[in-house]
């Protein structure tokens, strides 16, 4: 993500809390070439005031040729058109004063959405060709617990397989509490935890050995059995797995926790489409309401968001045209209640495949069409702002 060096104790602090606790401060500049050796998804390196300018510039020439995705920006406590010239000679993408915190993160922010195009574009792969088109991500999400995540991003996953229309995999974000592995009643020998012993090992190959698959061709990645294996994984670690599924397979799809953390924020970051969720009740809807508030305030595309409204015909008294109202937003998917989809999950089935004339069968192959199996010309994922990442409570 982004890696700090600063000699200067609290001015190391001040720049991480800037940028976010998934920032890495670093001793030195050696220690940085090694981070940057075993973390080729780094996207940005910030160099303090207490660095040595010569330094940076040499780092800077030094990565132009190395590393071209990377972003250097630099701090100094005082900015001149000399240092201005000389930095962007030398190839600082960035010069920011000391004290100018936001400027900082602005910086950050865009040196990483550049970094994310670059890579998107120029990745080069073995035999130096370029990179294939990547898959899609679609990440199903909302802020009040037992909304219908699971059951839709199940749903989505297995009528992907059974639509033929590409390979499939699902990731059980749901760190703590997931239930993938039991929706689709599947035995899983590895989970997401075991990509944390792997460490920098883990590559495209090691990944697909802990998939574990599921009678109707989707590939799933399990949430840890134990819940404390949560806090092992790193925001850092779900980035580097969500890049390498979607070079693996046409569509990946995520189910998340109900709280929007940072695990859920880099899934977001990453995503093609996101389909917020909510039930036709007050908490769920306020819950919805929050959640785009937030977006709105890290500057998330708008497009990229689809509200998807589970069990639809609930007859609850709220009209749908005041709930987009208050949402400020358009209800894209309407997905009726049916007795038939807990039946479905204690089979271990998806609806989906279970009953595909079903009306919610039918409004979950609709979403997929209008949103999903699309030609390929929305916008390239960007990063977020990070220092204005907010964590919602998990709320049942
Ligand atoms: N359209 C539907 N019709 C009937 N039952 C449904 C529907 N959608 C979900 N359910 C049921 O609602 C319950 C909660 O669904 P699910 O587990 O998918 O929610 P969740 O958002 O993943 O919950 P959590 O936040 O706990 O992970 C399940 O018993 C599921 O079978
Ligand atoms: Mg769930």
């Amino acid at each position: 993500m982004t890696a700090i060096v600063e000699f200067d104790a609290l001015g190391a602090e001040s720049i991480r809390g800037a940028l976010g606790a998934d920032a890495a401060v670093l001793p030195g500049l050696l220690a940085l070439n090694a981070h940057l050796d075993v973390n080729p998804f780094e996207d940005c390196v910030v160099l303090g005031s207490s660095v040595d300018q010569q330094d940076v510039f040499a780092l800077a020439q030094d990565m132009r040729v190395r590393r071209p995705s990377l972003g250097v920006v630099m701090i100094r406590r005082r900015i001149d058109t000399a240092i201005l010239a000389d930095a962007l000679r030398a190839g600082v993408r960035e010069v920011v004063q000391e004290r100018d915190l936001a400027g900082l993160a602005a910086a950050v922010r865009r040196q990483r959405e550049i970094a994310s195009r670059l890579r998107e574009s120029v990745e080069p792969i073995e035999g130096g060709a370029t990179a294939p088109q990547r898959g899609r991500v679609i990440t199903v999400f909302s802020a009040k617990g037992g909304c219908g995540k699971t059951t839709l991003s199940t749903n989505f996953a297995s009528a992907i397989a059974d639509s033929g229309k590409g390979s499939v995999v699902i990731v059980d974000l749901d760190l703590a509490f997931g239930d993938v592995a039991i929706a689709l009643q599947l035995f899983p020998t590895h989970t997401i935890a075991d990509a944390v012993h792997l460490g920098t090992e883990l590559d495209s190959k090691a990944l697909l050995g802990l998939l574990t698959s599921h009678r109707s061709g989707l590939q799933a990645l399990v949430a840890p059995m134990d819940p404390s294996g949560a806090e092992t994984i790193s925001t850092t670690l779900i980035v580097h797995i969500i890049d390498l599924l979607r070079q693996e397979f046409d569509y990946v799809v995520i189910d998340t926790p109900p709280a929007l953390d940072d695990h859920v924020l880099a899934a977001f970051d990453r995503s093609n489409v996101v389909a917020l969720l909510a039930t036709l009740d007050i908490p769920a809807l306020k819950n919805l309401k929050l959640t785009l508030e937030t977006l709105d305030l890290i500057s998330y595309p708008h497009d990229r968001l689809k509200i998807v409204l589970n069990r639809s015909d609930s007859k609850v008294g709220l009209a749908l045209s005041e709930v987009e109202k208050t949402l400020k937003a358009p209800i894209v998917a309407q997905i009726p209640s049916s007795r038939d989809v807990p039946a479905s999950t204690n089979r271990g089935v998806a609806i989906v495949s279970d009953d595909p004339k079903n009306p919610v069968s039918l409004a979950i192959r609709k979403f997929l069409d209008d949103y999903v199996f699309v030609a390929n010309g929305d916008a390239i994922p960007t990063q977020m702002r990070s220092d204005r990442r907010t964590s919602l409570r998990r709320k049942k």
